[in-house]
């Protein structure tokens, strides 16, 4: 008998820049995946609706696909509800939080740029990181709803103009000593994807990110698994699915998501 699938959740298409990553380490391994599109965006709700929403997910999508593994592929629901998640179920959970600590070996000029949500960047969880790990830093931190809104543009095939990108990374740059900047950290699941254009509008400085790491992670938990020979079609799930998340079937198939479901 082969072990449950590896359950990948977030509000939107952003869990997909962890999905890379893990397929690339574990190929046969069933993977399903879960965007919470009636609830998106997460980066402007409170703390308080996010530690309530996402558990209850959590419980529904874990009672429907029998996972062996759940990854919160999302920096905000991680940084606020992995307690609370940790707690309601009875599976290993795998979160998502800030690279700060990568960011931080890598700085020569010792100032790094977080980009996350609104939500994720004002969270405590960030402060103790960064004193944590990156003490000797000065850390700037800028939450964007709107690079959320490209990333998720972009991946619905939609053209987006780069002096867009631009405008969000002066929310880093434009803040005194942003000049220095050399390392920025990509804290929200959906900037990786698109990074090279994130990369185009900051020549010289690099972007980090937890996918890597996470992927490490996974694999590590999952060592015991019996996985199939050969990969199997994956199934992408959608709180709402109406014709915004159908359009993202292109998107998906290309990462081995070839059915849609609603939840
Ligand atoms: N992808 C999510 C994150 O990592 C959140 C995007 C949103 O819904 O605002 O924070």
């Amino acid at each position: 008998m082969t072990t449950g699938p590896i359950l990948f959740f977030d509000s939107g298409v952003g869990g997909l820049s962890i999905v890379a990553p893990a397929r690339a380490l574990l190929p046969t391994a069933p993977f399903v995946y879960a965007a919470d599109s009636a609830g998106f965006p997460y980066g402007t709700k409170s703390e308080t609706e996010i530690a309530a929403r996402v558990p209850v997910l959590l419980g529904r999508l874990a009672e429907r696909y029998r996972p062996s593994l759940i990854v919160i592929a999302c920096n905000t629901a991680s940084t606020i509800a992995l307690p609370v998640v940790r707690a309601a179920l009875d599976l290993p959970v795998v979160g998502t939080v800030p690279a700060i600590r990568p960011a931080a070996l890598l700085s020569r000029t010792r100032t790094i740029g977080v980009l996350g949500t609104q939500a994720t960047v004002r969270q405590a969880y960030v402060d103790d990181l960064a004193a944590r790990f990156a003490g000797d830093c000065s850390v700037l931190r800028h939450g964007s709803a709107e690079l959320v809104e490209l990333a998720e543009a972009a991946l619905h095939g939609r053209d987006v103009a780069p002096e867009r990108y631009a405008a969000v990374l002066e929310g880093l740059f434009g803040q005194p000593g942003g000049e220095r900047i050399d390392v920025i950290v990509n804290a929200c699941t959906h900037f990786p994807l698109v990074e090279a254009e994130l990369a185009a509008a900051a020549p010289g400085v690099r972007f980090v990110d937890g996918g890597p790491g996470i992927a490490r992670r996974i694999a590590h938990l999952t060592a015991g698994a019996v996985w199939p020979e050969s990969p199997a079609p994956g199934t992408a799930v959608f709180t709402r699915l109406g014709e915004d998340e159908r359009a993202l079937a292109p998107a998906l198939a290309a990462r081995g998501f070839a059915q849609l479901e609603q939840l």
